[in-house]
């Protein structure tokens, strides 16, 4: 066993800590700030993400931050690389490798993952820039009749070949199949293909020599699909159902698990998780790698003004908090009130 990725792995994952996702692409950060009217130019992207990496106390609840490639080349207003920020407060820098999913041949309503010519040239680049942990996604789609075999096959595949190339590398992979909550299908259903696409995922990592010391998971809750009736479930069904998906795929040498918010709402996916933590313990830590559920109400304060970045910090600041007490079991619903 490698020991560095091992304790790497382990520190994003410490008890009452998790990951933040600002990893969003171009694509979709121009969304997200077209949702507050602010135009996505380059220093409005450095300007919000310094915000958020130099919200203080952030790293009470923060281990890692996983950075897109434009960010992880960007400097703080006072000059030093964002990396450096980050690491001057205990935070790991991390980096989204994959170049994002794209139609899948042979199967038009189904994606796979690109990124894998040149990865490992690109990685030895970013473990020179200060990135000790990675991310790759895999999107898997439910419909009436996807996802194919072909579909989970490919993308296990590509995890598998990204995570090797990563711990060949000196860097801890993420390992991300995301199975989407788009559509109305039943949390049954959602069940039985994420069970299907870990045991595929994990099939894959073994074969290709990935050590499961060295690698988090991140994957989807098990939830209905967000046009079924019984969108959303209450999280001790969520907790139940993810759990026992995790326990029959998942080894126990993995350290953590990651879950991705996928559009959840901000306290529903604090909600889910406290719920599975406070069924613990369970054999690898159970945080968070959130995207959306962190970032949202950060930017909605933020509305892209340097007026702002106080009211943006508090409420980044904020969800940290309440997410990393779920990361221990400890957060309720009368703790996210007493704080507002
Ligand atoms: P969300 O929490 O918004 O799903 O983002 C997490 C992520 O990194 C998706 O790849």
């Amino acid at each position: 066993m490698d020991a560095a990725l091992n304790e790497t792995a382990r520190a994003l994952v410490a008890p009452g800590k998790g990951i933040l996702a600002a990893d969003e692409s171009s694509g979709t950060i121009k969304k997200r700030f077209d949702s507050i009217g602010c135009d996505s130019t380059e220093d409005r992207r450095r300007a919000y993400r310094e915000m958020l990496f130099t919200t203080k106390g952030a790293g009470d609840h923060i281990s890692g931050v996983i950075l897109f490639d434009e960010t992880i080349r960007q400097s703080a207003s006072d000059g030093r690389p964002l990396p450096k920020v980050l690491e001057s407060v205990g935070i790991i820098p991390g980096i989204k490798v994959d170049k994002g999913a794209v139609k899948l041949a042979k199967s038009p309503d189904e994606l796979v993952t690109d990124g894998l010519d040149g990865l490992r040239d690109r990685l030895i680049e970013y473990r020179g820039l200060g990135a000790r942990f990675a991310k790759w996604r895999a999107v898997i789609t439910i419909g009436p009749d996807i996802p194919s075999r072909l579909c989970i096959d490919v993308n296990a595949h590509a995890l598998g070949r990204y995570a090797a190339l990563c711990q060949d590398e000196g860097i801890v992979p993420i390992v991300e199949p995301e199975v989407l909550m788009d559509g109305d299908h039943t949390l049954e259903r959602c069940y039985q293909v994420t069970c299907d696409a870990l045991h595929r995922v994990f099939d894959e990592l073994y074969d290709q020599r990935v050590e499961f010391e060295g690698m988090l998971l991140k994957p989807n809750m098990v939830v209905p699909g967000k046009d079924n009736r019984s969108y959303p479930a209450p999280p001790e069904t969520v907790a139940d159902a993810t759990i026992s998906c995790l326990r029959t795929t998942v080894p126990a040498a993995v350290p953590g698990v990651v879950f991705l918010s996928g559009g959840q709402g901000d306290e529903e996916a604090t909600a889910n998780l406290n719920a599975m933590n406070a069924k613990g313990p369970h054999p690898w830590q159970l945080s968070f790698s959130y995207g959306r559920a962190l970032q949202h109400a950060a930017l909605q304060a933020w509305k892209g003004s340097d007026a702002n970045i106080g009211a943006g910090q508090a409420a980044y600041k904020h969800r940290a908090e309440m997410n990393g007490l779920a990361a221990a079991g400890k957060y309720s619903t009368d703790l996210e009130q007493a704080a507002s």
